[in-house]
């Protein structure tokens, strides 16, 4: 008599979770989504499924539980292998130079997806697998590493120009702005805040790094588009990032646990890429629609400078914008980075 309460106990059980099952497929496959395509897109539909259960993996952190809430002493910087192009051969000592008791690490394609694999859920080696361009890769990479290590990570073409220990001690997580160029004649101040990737310092396992790690899957399909503006810098570039960082901010910001601290341009970021020149000449000389106030004073500036970059005074780095994961990239020569940098690891995986 009990067994058999029991048995429909489990069929009753069973028949509403499958139903509840179908009814969320059958939501999450509703008319507005698109057919699924290309790989990418399979993903994506699929882990509208998954969302709900789509945690990250409690990564066991280097640090014990006291100094994991610190920033730690770490730089990370990556590359396909060890051999370097000879473009950023002369920013990447500047680091050890400037912070001679700081770590540095260099991860090799091998190395990170290594990390991802013992780290992190299967479906994130899949994600990073799918996308298509070695930018967005290079972009989402260095997210791994910060949520699992913390510490610095910073772009090929960023030079250290200032100890970084006192300011790095006041943050738990700091991120780089885009120079003001460009969030406001390039991207015309859309977003509040245009994080970039190339410089940012974070304890390990914050909050921001887990919840931008979410998002990539909500973006990911925009990596496949034909748009630039749409498939480098709204996948995983800085409007990726620009957009987490509003959602995040409403979300999370309020609590000690989870403050970010994004930084004004002139910490990291302190001069606009040359590539921009003739579109902002075109933009404060030739508008096509009223400038507002902000880019007057902007437009004003550049003009005094006749549209160059002047001297960097003060900065704690330098971008050099050499784009080096960019299309047009052809690196000159290739330089083994431990004949430069002597006791930095080569974080290369086990395989
Ligand atoms: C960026 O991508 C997201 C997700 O696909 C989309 O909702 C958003 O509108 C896009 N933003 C821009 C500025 O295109
Ligand atoms: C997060 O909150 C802190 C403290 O209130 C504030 O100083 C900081 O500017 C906020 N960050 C952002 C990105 O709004």
């Amino acid at each position: 008599m009990r067994y058999d309460r029991h048995v429909r106990w489990v069929v009753i059980t069973v028949c509403a979770g499958y139903l509840l099952y179908s009814l969320m497929l059958v939501i999450s496959l509703s008319p507005n989504q698109p057919a699924p395509t290309a790989p990418v897109d399979q993903l994506i539909s699929r882990s509208v499924v998954l969302h709900n259960i789509q945690e990250i993996r409690e990564v066991s952190l280097i640090s014990s539980k006291k100094s994991s809430r610190k920033i730690p002493h770490v730089i990370h910087q990556t590359w396909e292998d060890k051999f370097v192009p000879g473009q950023v051969a002369k920013w990447i000592p500047s680091w050890k130079k400037v912070n001679p008791h700081f770590v540095h690490w260099l991860w090799t394609e091998r190395g990170s997806k290594d990390l991802i694999i013992k780290d992190f859920k299967p479906e994130f080696l899949t994600l990073y697998e799918a996308y298509p361009h070695k930018i967005n890769k290079a972009d989402v990479r260095r997210l791994f590493i910060l949520y699992k290590y913390g510490g610095i990570f910073a772009d090929l073409d960023v030079e250290c120009l200032r100890p970084l220990g006192e300011m790095l001690s006041q943050y738990t997580c700091v991120l780089s702005q885009e120079p003001e160029e460009h969030q406001s004649l390039f991207y015309n101040d859309e977003h509040k805040n245009y994080a970039l990737t190339g410089f940012m310092a974070c304890r390990p396992g914050h909050p921001f790094f887990r919840y931008l790690i979410q998002q990539l899957n909500l973006y990911a399909r925009n990596a496949r588009s034909s748009d630039w503006n749409m498939n480098i810098l709204n996948s995983t570039g800085p409007v990726f990032v620009a957009e987490v960082v509003d959602k995040y901010v409403k979300l999370y910001n309020h609590t000690s646990e989870g403050r970010i601290h994004i930084a004004p341009p002139s910490w990291f970021m302190p001069t606009f890429d040359p590539v921009h020149e003739d579109q902002f000449y075109m933009k404060c000389t030739r508008p096509d629609k009223p400038l507002t106030v902000k880019q007057e004073a902007i437009c004003n500036r550049l003009k005094r400078n006749g549209f160059k970059n002047v001297e960097v005074k003060n900065a704690f780095t330098n971008h050099h914008w050499i784009h080096t994961w960019g299309f047009m990239f052809i690196p000159r020569g290739s330089i083994d980075v431990t004949e430069i940098v002597h006791d930095i690891s080569i974080r290369d995986g086990h395989r």
